[in-house]
């Protein structure tokens, strides 16, 4: 439905040009919501902005519905962009309207009847759980109640495709949720295919089921989140993922011994992904290998019926027993570091 086909950006300030977008390509089916994850400055908000050409590609092409965009003159632009919506992280509400006005905004500028955009503006209100709030203005309301005037806003001509450019990046955890929730609400109830772009892990796990991850201006890697949230071996995914440095409890650490020792147990991180969950990986070293252990840390990231993430354990066996269970990760391909003994 949406092709992005070898787009490059390149922008020029001055004497200096920086190349924001290299090579992308990406392409959107009808229905889904794609998340595309990168860290600040990876040019995620280029990306997104040409989709829409607010930011004209130097090269490429961006087909969606069949038609080239790059192509179309500036009045059969005008008139594809009015079925995308657009929203950002901040909100981008005119302060001396009521939330009625600026839901009506688009449909008045579209010359919509008085008796129509009544109705229309009524319904979208609805659809975002603002009914009563119609008659407010901006500022008396929360962040996460803004961005439900943004949504509506955007929706009010009847977009196929919703960007949502960082829109939860100036809320709180709770409302991200419920923000989320309702982008998922929307992309099912009315099939609006949705294309999000996130600095955070946590919103590409809550409601995506296509992901890219970019940085400096290049695809790494697409694909569903579930291939994209095990492939751990890539380092930027890993640390959108696993961020978190497994510390030490203190007062292990204070006689962590760099060989091992009589009377010392080695202290093991170990990775879990797909094929080693966190239940597999305990029975296996208690109930197959019948080592005792000590979990002393864990990093859980769930994702349906997988969880991934890392533990930090003290396998207390005998020592060739820890040193055949360590093998076995090895001989499997389980990541696994010996932080120390103790
Ligand atoms: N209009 C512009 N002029 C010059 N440089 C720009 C412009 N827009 C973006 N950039 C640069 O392109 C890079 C990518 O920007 P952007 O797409 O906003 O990244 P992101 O949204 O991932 O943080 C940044 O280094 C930014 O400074
Ligand atoms: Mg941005």
């Amino acid at each position: 439905m949406i092709e992005i086909k070898n787009i490059s950006k390149t922008f020029h300030q001055k004497k200096q040009s920086f190349k924001a977008l290299e090579d992308v390509s990406l392409s959107i089916e009808q229905g889904d919501i794609v998340g595309i994850i990168g860290f600040s400055g990876a040019g995620k908000s280029t990306l997104i902005r040409s989709v829409n050409l607010l930011e004209r590609p130097d090269e490429g092409q961006i087909i969606i519905n069949g038609k080239d965009f790059m192509k179309l003159s500036s009045k059969q632009l005008a008139q594809e962009r009015k079925k995308i919506g657009m929203i950002f992280q901040h909100f981008n509400l005119l302060s001396s309207r009521t939330v009625f006005e600026n839901v009506a905004l688009p449909l008045e500028l579209d010359n919509t009847s008085k008796s129509e955009i009544q109705r229309k503006v009524n319904e979208l209100l609805k659809i975002v759980g603002l009914e009563d709030k119609a008659d407010n203005y901006p500022r008396s309301l929360s962040g996460g109640q803004k961005q439900r005037v943004a949504i509506a806003r955007a929706l009010a001509n009847d977009p196929y495709l919703l960007l949502c450019d960082e829109a939860t990046s100036a809320l709180d955890p709770a409302t991200t949720q419920s923000i989320l929730q309702l982008l998922r609400d929307i992309n099912q109830r009315l099939g609006i295919t949705i294309l999000l772009i996130t600095h955070e892990m946590e919103v590409i796990k809550s409601v995506c089921n296509h992901v890219a991850v970019i940085d400096k201006g290049k695809v790494l890697t697409k694909g569903t989140l579930q291939e994209i949230i095990s492939d751990r071996e890539n380092p930027i995914i890993k640390q959108f993922i696993n961020s978190g440095v497994m510390t030490i409890p203190q007062e292990l650490n204070k006689k962590l011994q760099k060989e091992p020792g009589a009377g010392l147990f080695p202290l093991v991180e170990v990775e879990l992904n797909e094929q080693i969950t966190v239940e597999k990986l305990l029975s296996k070293i208690y109930d197959e290998y019948k080592i005792p252990y000590r979990l002393l840390k864990a990093d859980l990231e769930y994702l349906g019926d997988s969880n991934f993430g890392k533990l930090l354990l003290q396998l207390q066996g005998e020592t060739e027993e820890n040193q055949k269970l360590i093998y076995y990760f090895n001989q499997n391909k389980i990541q696994n570091t010996v932080k120390g003994y103790a």
